[in-house]
């Protein structure tokens, strides 16, 4: 077997995962462990999610299960896929700890994803130390798998910066080739970020416009029935607008048959289209792709001992690699006093 790339990736549990999930990364991940090119490891970063959350480990628990649920009903594949806890992984913490040292307090404060979340979680001066350092221990869980590939959001990209610039720094620092500059892999243009239901920008638990790959048929019909359309487009024979409109977004995104939906735009634009009749069309299109992934959902939901059998043994590979990994860091250093 030809030395293969290593791809390290991972979510938050702080809740169940949604269609904007599904699109910005989940079917992306799944294509890339279907292409049988890399080694994956798909983490679930439970102490990220505590860096925000320390008085609230049960919403973490709780939603611990749900992402392990979302990614193999979705078709992450535990025999193709490493799923692991990043909590279980002791070698993690270490290695924050020895990077928290080549890293500046000013460099922290500038990473412009962390700046922006302190201001929407309205910290004040109250920051959790934890929270302004996790891209230390970002970096920590892509060095500790040396990976090369990084698949993620755009708002990931300053943490792959801040990793590289701590991969240079450490190796120049202590002369060794050990760790690994990682590259991100973004979606590619207009499909990273899925629009919410009332039409803003981003879709996400918090702004509380989201579709969950949990959600049942009726609750799907009913969101999507909720959304934001053409505020002008108010008799079915008035002529509607495309850009802006989630239904469209949606529809360019989701639906297969790209003819049908062009046809359409131009009667919608035209004036005699109904909102009532591009959202049922949305939703028959969204139900074919939520339909399967709800059912083996349910399934594995039955059967939670296999899932935790899963995650634990994601979790004693990646604890494997990772504690090597740590290893040749200490040597590294000359943290090894005792033969
Ligand atoms: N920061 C990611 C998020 O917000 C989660 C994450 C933690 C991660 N460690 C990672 C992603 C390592 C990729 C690689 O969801």
């Amino acid at each position: 077997m030809m030395n293969k790339k290593i791809l390290l990736t991972g979510d938050r549990p702080t809740g169940k995962l949604h269609i904007g999930h599904y699109i910005g990364s989940l079917k992306n991940r799944v294509e890339l462990q279907n292409t049988g090119k890399y080694e994956s490891y798909i983490m679930i970063a439970d102490l990220q999610a505590l860096t925000d959350n320390a008085h609230d480990p049960e919403k973490i628990n709780n939603s611990l299960i749900e992402v392990a649920l979302d990614y193999l009903s979705v078709g992450i594949d535990p025999k193709k896929a490493n799923i692991f806890i990043q909590s279980q992984i002791p070698a993690l913490s270490e290695l924050t700890m020895l990077y928290m040292n080549l890293v500046t307090l000013s460099r922290l404060k500038r990473n412009p994803t962390v700046k922006t979340e302190i201001s929407q979680k309205n910290f004040g001066e109250s920051i959790p130390t934890g929270f302004l350092t996790y891209p230390i221990s970002q970096a920590a869980d892509i060095t500790a798998f040396k990976a090369n590939i990084v698949p993620v959001g755009d708002d990931q990209e300053p943490m792959l910066e801040q990793t590289r610039e701590i991969v240079r720094t450490f190796n120049n620092t202590y002369g060794s080739k050990v760790l690994v500059e990682p590259e991100g892999m973004f979606p590619p243009k207009g499909q990273g970020r899925l629009p919410g239901l009332d039409g803003n920008a981003k879709m996400s638990k918090s702004l509380n416009n989201a579709i969950y790959l949990s959600d049942d048929a009726d609750t799907l019909h009913k969101k999507v029935m909720s959304m934001y359309t053409d505020p002008k487009h108010i008799k079915v024979s008035d002529p509607g607008h495309i850009e802006g409109n989630v239904v469209f977004t949606y529809l360019d995104i989701f639906a297969e048959d790209k003819e049908y939906v062009n046809k359409l735009k131009e009667q919608y634009q035209h004036g005699g289209l109904g909102d009532v009749k591009i959202k049922n069309y949305l939703n028959d299109v969204l139900e074919y792709v939520l339909h399967p992934i709800r059912e083996k959902r349910n399934e594995y939901k039955q059967n939670l001992d296999y899932v935790y059998s899963v995650l634990q043994q994601g979790s004693e590979k990646a604890n494997q690699v990772a504690s090597q990994t740590l290893k040749e860091v200490r040597n590294a250093i000359g943290l090894n006093y005792f033969k």
